[in-house]
């Protein structure tokens, strides 16, 4: 009688505990059958009134059955253990998601992306140049003479290293022989980045800032081809008709060098507070690259002829956003950024 029921107690304990599919019933399981008033521990608790001949019989029997279960129940615990508890990991699909706060555009990308937009539709290849940069392209292959006051520590984040003395690049030009080493003209090409100055800061200086530099080489490249395209990109970057007007000036790697000045993009050349009554506002610097650079880049000496100009990025921006500080652009202000 009692053997029987042994028998039956394991296999409905095996039966069951398969199916248990969770830590909790599967213990609910192992309770029901070897708890304290399990199905099991009933028989073993009446083991004293049977005769010593059963008792052994029965309790040998009893008691492997109870180890018996006791292993089942181990090793299907381990590997519940492992499994996802699909009870505890339900997701309730109708709950409202969690908001995904989407960023905004720094206003220098937005200058970056839009005049890469305009030079890409006008065949300009897009080309990056690095960040420190050696005296020889920041400014020897540019023509700079040794005593300029650009090399000067007061301008320039000079960085010690171990082969030679490097410079945070102050401009955006020593692409410009980078790029020439490696290709042969005619081609035209821009350079944003990004370049750096040792200045006193305030709303109109800033010692980390972007540039953009374009480079325009081949065998009659002229000063008209370079207003023409200037034109052509200002016109197309403040969406109205903006003229541009040059001023003779100097820089080492240009000859001759000008600035230049745009129709002031607040009044549209009325003349206003911004352009102090002018109706231009000046931009940047341009020239036709000097002969002295084509040979630092192992060009031969006039062969070649070619425009360049640079000019701020964020002086741009601030031109189309009306922002009034540059300090604004590296001060990480989420609520200046956020207006984007
Ligand atoms: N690199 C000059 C600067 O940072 C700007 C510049 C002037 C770039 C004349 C040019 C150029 O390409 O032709 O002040």
């Amino acid at each position: 009688m009692d053997k029987e029921k042994i028998a039956s107690i394991k296999s409905g304990f095996l039966e069951e505990y398969q199916n248990s599919r969770n830590e909790k019933s599967l213990y609910e399981v192992k309770v029901k059958y070897v708890g304290r008033n399990g199905e099991l521990t009933k028989i073993l608790k009446k083991l004293k009134n049977l005769s010593a001949e059963e008792r052994k019989q029965i309790g040998t029997l009893a008691n492997e059955a109870r180890r018996e279960i006791e292993k089942a129940y181990e090793a299907r615990k381990k590997e519940l253990g492992e499994r996802i508890d699909w009870e505890k990991e339900k997701i309730d699909v109708t709950l409202p998601g969690k908001k995904v706060e989407i960023g905004s555009l720094h206003p220098v990308t937005l200058v970056y992306r839009e005049i890469e937009r305009v030079f890409s539709s006008m065949g300009f290849e897009i080309v990056e140049g690095p960040e420190l940069e050696t005296d020889w392209y920041n400014f020897t292959s540019l023509n700079f003479p040794f005593d300029h006051p650009a090399r000067d520590m007061q301008d320039t984040f000079w960085v010690k290293s171990p082969k030679e003395k490097m410079v945070l690049r102050t401009h955006t030009s020593p692409v410009q022989v980078r790029y020439m080493e490696k290709r042969k003209p005619p081609f035209r090409i821009i350079v944003p980045g990004r370049v750096f100055r040792n200045e006193a800061t305030d709303a109109k200086h800033e010692h980390t800032l972007h540039q953009f530099e374009a480079l325009v080489v081949g065998d009659d490249v002229n000063v008209g081809n370079f207003k023409y395209i200037a034109k052509e990109f200002f016109s197309a970057f403040f969406g109205k008709k903006m003229d541009i007007r040059l001023r003779p000036s100097f820089f080492p790697f240009t000859e001759p060098s000008f600035e230049f000045d745009i129709t002031c993009a607040i009044c549209s050349g009325k003349g206003c507070t911004t352009c102090k009554n002018a109706g231009w506002l000046e931009i940047g610097g341009a020239g036709m690259v000097n002969q002295n650079v084509f040979v630092a880049a192992g060009y031969p000496r006039n062969k070649y002829q070619g425009f360049a100009w640079g000019f701020g990025i964020e002086r741009l921006a601030m031109m189309k956003y009306k922002i009034d500080d540059i300090r604004w652009f590296e001060s990480g202000d989420l609520r200046f950024i956020k207006q984007f």
